[in-house]
């Protein structure tokens, strides 16, 4: 089916009380981007023509799709007269004949997964699947193969609580039965809602023609709760290591890493143990060894970790960052940074080696301020470079320096030491040995 032909609405406008949390459901995150933004992203590799119904703090929810979406419409219940899924969509009018429903709490599915959905011509085709455990779904009651109710689980009897056939929250339906059935529904029920579900049982009695389809929970699961949510994102993770690891990138106890969804890997990469590499970052021809963090940074053949913390907006590139260094917003082009730094707004050029313990002293309390130095530098362990800085080509700094100059001329050895003394037995008087 063509995308010009089928519109997408996805319910959004739901609080998660739940998720017991002041932020809205649908914004909580999986692999680093809201909820809702993995449905969108779906939804408009099949369809033109999508709508997002919003209400519970429905300006932030819309704020957050427009900076990753700029082709989908929002429409708004009016939650307070119309709650509940069947209520979300009151005040919609698809464009086409066919619509599709999804709720907005089902961050695993994908454009694959929705075609069922398209191939099929049916009234209505709802989603189904068989639980082990149902708890928190709508049950399905079928008879003799055919959809009889979905039954919420707080409107169920004990018969129909034993039911592991439940509402998967996704159905395709055309245009006609929307209009016809959204404003027939009541909230007589336990939660006072007007229930999309209800909507079965109505178009049963009325002889349309109903088709159960069968989905996987990995692709289909709701989140309505923190546990549900970290069970999602297991699976989503699942799926970016698969994707990269497929692409060549070797990860060593996969089980073990974190990946967003923004990351991108080119060339040979290899991933360590216990590795989180999140937002946009990209890594190419490089190794991140076991226990690194690197946010929202460009690595480019080097060498990071055990343990290094890349902060946002780092490009580092021929370079080899060891164990417990921090970089943030940094540009470090051919630098050895071995042992126990942090590197913060600085420019570190080609052949500098930056000892263990080099501290860039970055912000005064007020502002922050840049180091740049140049190539071939050679900064001794135990420094601390007081920004704004700049250390020009060849200089040598010595061990446990503080430099405090604005800037250092090429050529020399900047140095900064109190005189060594010596006092004789002064041990041996202190500690009342000997
Ligand atoms: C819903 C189904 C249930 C199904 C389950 C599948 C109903 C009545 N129940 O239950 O049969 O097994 O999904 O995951 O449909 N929403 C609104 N406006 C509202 C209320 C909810 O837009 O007034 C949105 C929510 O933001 C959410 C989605 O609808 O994205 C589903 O709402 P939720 O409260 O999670 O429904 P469930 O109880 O999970
Ligand atoms: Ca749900």
């Amino acid at each position: 089916m063509k995308k010009e032909n089928i519109s997408i609405i996805i319910l959004a406008a739901g609080k998660g009380s739940r998720m017991q949390s002041s932020k809205a459901k649908v914004l909580h995150t999986i692999s680093g981007k809201p909820m809702l933004y993995h449905i969108i992203k779906e939804s408009r590799k099949i369809s033109d023509d999508v709508t997002v119904v919003v209400a519970h703090q429905k300006e932030a929810v819309r704020e957050a799709m427009q900076n990753y979406f700029t082709d989908i419409h929002f429409a708004i219940q009016d939650a307070q007269k119309f709650p509940g899924t069947g209520g979300a969509l009151k005040n919609v009018s698809p464009k086409n004949e066919k619509v599709l429903v999804l709720n907005g709490d089902m961050p695993l599915i994908t454009a694959e997964s929705l075609q069922g959905f398209l191939e099929i011509d049916a009234d209505i085709i709802m989603s189904i699947f068989d639980l082990h455990d149902p708890n928190g779904y709508g049950r399905v009651i079928i008879k003799e193969g055919h959809v009889e109710y979905i039954v919420e689980q707080k409107d169920a009897n004990d018969a129909e609580l034993n039911t592991t056939t439940v509402n998967a929250g996704v159905y395709a339906f055309s245009k006609d039965i929307i209009c016809k059935y959204i404003p027939r529904l009541s909230n007589d029920n336990a939660q006072k809602e007007y229930y999309l579900t209800d909507v079965i049982s109505m178009a049963k009695e009325d002889g349309m023609s109903i088709i159960p389809l069968l989905v996987d929970e990995e692709h289909f699961k709701g989140v309505n709760s923190k546990k549900d949510l970290a069970v999602a994102e297991e699976i989503m993770q699942d799926r970016i290591r698969t994707k990269w690891m497929n692409a060549g990138v070797t990860m060593q106890l996969p089980s073990t890493i974190y990946i967003e969804d923004g990351v991108v890997f080119e060339g040979e990469c290899i991933v360590e143990n216990g590795c989180r590499i999140t937002g946009e970052s990209k890594i190419i021809n490089s190794h991140i060894k076991a226990g690194s963090v690197i946010e929202e940074s460009v690595i480019k053949n080097s060498d990071c970790g055990p343990m290094a913390h890349v902060r946002p907006l780092c490009y580092i590139e021929d370079s080899h960052i060891g164990n417990f260094v921090e970089v943030k917003k940094s540009i470090l082009k051919g630098v050895k940074a071995g042992h126990l730094s942090y590197l913060g707004d600085a420019e570190i050029d080609e052949g500098t080696n930056i000892g263990a313990g080099t501290i860039t002293c970055n912000y005064d309390g007020i502002k922050k301020y840049k180091t740049y130095i140049g190539k071939n530098v050679f900064i001794g362990s135990d420094s601390q470079l007081i920004a704004p800085l700049t250390i020009k080509d060849d200089v040598m700094v010595a061990a446990g320096t503080t430099v405090t100059s604005q800037e250092i001329k090429s050529g020399n050895l900047v140095l900064s030491r109190t005189k060594i003394r010596f006092v004789k037995d002064f041990y041996y008087k202190f500690f009342k040995k000997k």
